[in-house]
Parts: C-alpha cells; sequence; structure tokens
C-alpha cells in the first residue's frame, strides 16, 4: 500500500550515490529538493522528487494515505551511532561535584562514576533496567533518532555483560527503532582487578568476548581506551580477541587525553573512533586517511566543561566526521540529536549541513548501515522527520526545545 508524504517545502535527503562517508566539501551539501513529494511503499521509500514530478503518481494514492505537512522542511532520521543508553539509575550527586570542579577522572579513581553505575545495575532487576532505557529509547526518538547504537559497560564481569547485551538484544527485537549493538566489557577496571588489571584484559578477551562472539550478542566491540583506564596495548589485545569472534570495532579515544588509541584503532580498521577531544596532529592525519569515521560527542565536552574536539582540523584534513549523543548517566545526560547538532555548530564551527550530515549519513557509515538508513533516496528505510520550521536550519537554531515536529520510522507515524 503506497503512501505519499506532500507540502514539502525544503526536502533535506542528505542523499550520496556512492555509500561511501561524505568528506571536505561533500559534507556542504545536504541535497535539497524545494517543493517536495515522498512516496512510501512497504516501509521503505519508493520514490521522491519535486511535487510537480510526481503529482499524477500521488493522484492514484487515497486520500487517507496522504500526509499534507503544511510547508515544513523534511530531514532524515537521525542516526546516534553512540550511546551508554542501557543503564540504570542515575548521578546527579557527581554532576554537583562537576560543577563545583571535581574532574570525570577524579570521581571515578574515588570509585563513582562508571563504577556507581556497575552498582546500580547489578541492583536494578531486568524489568526496571528495561523500563528506564525504553523511557529514554523513546524520547530519543521523539527527538528524531530512528536508528541508535547502544553499549553495553556497566557489567564490569562476565554475568553482567551477558545480561547486558541479552538486554540490549530485547530492546532491538522489539523493533520501535534500528538498535545496534555494542560489546563494551573494557570500560573501566573493576576495583577487584586494581593491581592486576591485565587479568581483567585477559578476562575480556579468553571469557567474555567468546561467550559474545559464539552466542551472537554483539555487532561491534569498544573499549575506552584513555589514561589510568586501558591502555594502546591493552585496547589492541582486546580487538584483536574481538576479530577473531568476528566483531566489528569502535573505540572511545582522546577523550581526555591522547595516548595512541586513534591510530590503533585507524590501524586495525575500527569503524568508528569516538570523541577525539584531545587528539594530535598526528591522530588526525591517521583518521583522515583511513575509511574509519571520526565519530564527535559534543555533549560531552560540553557536559565535562572542556574544549570540544577539532572538527574544523578535522574536515579539512580530509577526515569523514560523525555526531552522536554519548547519552550515559555521567559525561553527557541527553537523548537529544538536535541539541548536538546545534553544539556541533555552535561550539565547533561546524556548518548546519555538516551537522546535518554528520547526524545522518556519516552516522550510518559508522555502523555500516548507509544501503538502509542515513539518507531520504529510493529503496532506502522510510525514516522521516518533519521539522516545527521551513527550514532544516531550524535544527541548530532553535535550540534547547525539540524542533522535531513528527516523526515516521519505517513508514509508520509513531508520533
Ligand atoms: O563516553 N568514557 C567512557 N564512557 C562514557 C561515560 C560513561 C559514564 O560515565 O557512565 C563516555 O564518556
Ligand atoms: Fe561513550
Amino acid at each position: 500500500m503506497k503512501s505519499a508524504l506532500t507540502g514539502i517545502k525544503q526536502l533535506a535527503t542528505c542523499a550520496n550515490q556512492d555509500l561511501q562517508p561524505k568528506r571536505g566539501l561533500e559534507l556542504r551539501d545536504v541535497g535539497v529538493i524545494e517543493n517536495a513529494t515522498i512516496v512510501v511503499e512497504n516501509g521503505r521509500i519508493l520514490t521522491l522528487g519535486s511535487a510537480s514530478s510526481l503529482s499524477k503518481m500521488v493522484a492514484e494514492i487515497p486520500n487517507e494515505n496522504i500526509y499534507d505537512i503544511g510547508g515544513k522542511a523534511v530531514v532524515p532520521g537521525f542516526v546516534d551511532s553512540h550511546t551508554h543508553t542501557l543503564f540504570a539509575g542515575t548521578r546527579e550527586r557527581e554532576f554537583a561535584m562537576r560543577c563545583e570542579g571535581k574532574s570525570y577522572m577524579e570521581i571515578l579513581n574515588a570509585g563513582g562514576g562508571i563504577l556507581n553505575s556497575s552498582k546500580m545495575f547489578a541492583e536494578a532487576d531486568d524489568k526496571s533496567i528495561l523500563r528506564q532505557t525504553r523511557d529514554r529509547l523513546r524520547r530519543m526518538l521523539e527527538h528524531g533518532s530512528t536508528t541508535v547504537e547502544i553499549k553495553s559497560g556497566y557489567g564490569l564481569d562476565t554475568d553482567q555483560e551477558i545480561r547486558a547485551l541479552r538486554l540490549i538484544t530485547e530492546l532491538r527485537d522489539e523493533n520501535k527503532q534500528n538498535i545496534f549493538r555494542t560489546f563494551l566489557g573494557a570500560h573501566a577496571i573493576p576495583p577487584d582487578y586494581k593491581k592486576s588489571p591485565d587479568d581483567f584484559v585477559r578476562l575480556v578477551c579468553n571469557e567474555m568476548l567468546p561467550i559474545v562472539g559464539s552466542k551472537g550478542l554483539a555487532d561491534y566491540c569498544d573499549v575506552f581506551c584513555e589514561a589510568g583506564v586501558f591502555d594502546a596495548i591493552q585496547t589492541e589485545q582486546i580487538f584483536q580477541a574481538a576479530v577473531d569472534q568476528g566483531l566489528r570495532l569502535r573505540l572511545h579515544s582522546d577523550e581526555i587525553e591522547a595516548i595512541g588509541g586513534t591510530e590503533i584503532g585507524c590501524a586495525m580498521g575500527a569503524m568508528s573512533v569516538d570523541h577525539l577531544v584531545a587528539i594530535t596532529d598526528q591522530g588526525i592525519e591517521a583518521v583522515a586517511k583511513s575509511r574509519t569515521i571520526a565519530n564527535l560527542l559534543p555533549g560531552t565536552a560540553y557536559s565535562l566543561m572542556k574544549s570540544p574536539a577539532p572538527a574544523r582540523k578535522l574536515i579539512e584534513a580530509g577526515a569523514a566526521v560523525a555526531l552522536s549523543t554519548d547519552c550515559n548517566p555521567g559525561s553527557c545526560y541527553t537523548e537529544s540529536m538536535p541539541m548536538i547538532i546545534s553544539l556541533a555548530c555552535l561550539t565547533m564551527n561546524m556548518s548546519p549541513e555538516e551537522a546535518l550530515n554528520a547526524a545522518t549519513f556519516n552516522g550510518a557509515c559508522a555502523l555500516g548501515d548507509q544501503e538502509n538508513v542515513g539518507s531520504l533516496e529510493r529503496g532506502k528505510v522510510a525514516d522521516i522527520l518533519v521539522l516545527d520550521g521551513s527550514d532544516y536550519r531550524i535544527l541548530p537554531y532553535h535550540f534547547g526545545v525539540n524542533p522535531v515536529k513528527r516523526v515516521m520510522r519505517a513508514g509508520q507515524w509513531i508520533n
């Protein structure tokens, strides 16, 4: 059964024919069609183009399947390719400590941070974690994120990490959003392993990863590569074990200090290296020359009161940049991709076009799903956002509120 979206004043398709991530000047083009129509069939885009070119086709669609969106702008559903949205409880107390000047690492080293969330995760039952996470996923969807990556990482032991991945799989199978699963067993060093972190790395490699791999519980493996957490050599060991299990790679690197993770991620073919706040010139060169996506999380820099990643330098060097929320209970608690797009423009000097491509098509590339999502093109999934304005630049411009008026996920309106 066909349906049609008509009355689109401005359609930003974010299309790219060759399925390669956008770099340099390509990031400046969001493929605008003025006065457009989109025809949807079986959850996918049958065709799209100028209203006049499709008027005959629309005339054959029953009235009740025609949605006149009244002169608004339309963009692809956002791809939030880095989140930790499966968690239990919140950490307002630590937020207040950071406002008073305590650093993120000081809080973690004193047993707070990820270790605090890990305790709350172990104490909460499945039902409560699912309920809390479904609420967040619903908010993400209402803010336009039709595709979301979710990491484990608050387990910190084999049973709890497997539980986390089972819960993420359950949420994925509910099929409200397009969800991808990442195993982040190496997220913090558990207190019992403080004196022998290499033993924990062995546990991740020799016990956790073989279970994750053999049971098919994750699509990717991530590591928090950071001074005082996992170093570059440990990251490489975990990555090798993950590749042996058929997992693709992504990495937290240069979030606080540069310790060589970005270079290792790029050399090992990671899908993305994420954060990059403290990236060196050598790191910029490595990511620019590679196929790895530079996944920037300006909400985290904002929330940690740090300068953001050097987006302009990365783009000018030729890196393929994406944007994500990092939604987590510690360093950045937001479900809103529009807020991230706004921060990308206002704190990293990205143009609205660069930010929109980074939040859609390049995000899809960071997950390897650009054949299906990330742009509005014939044959792709009908993940479509109607904005509360007639120009897509409303997204970064009207910040702190939700500029997404309506969301279509796989051909169905969710609101
Ligand atoms: O990307 N740095 C590691 N992980 C998250 C924070 C997780 C947390 O604090 O709970 C991040 O910043
Ligand atoms: Fe993160």
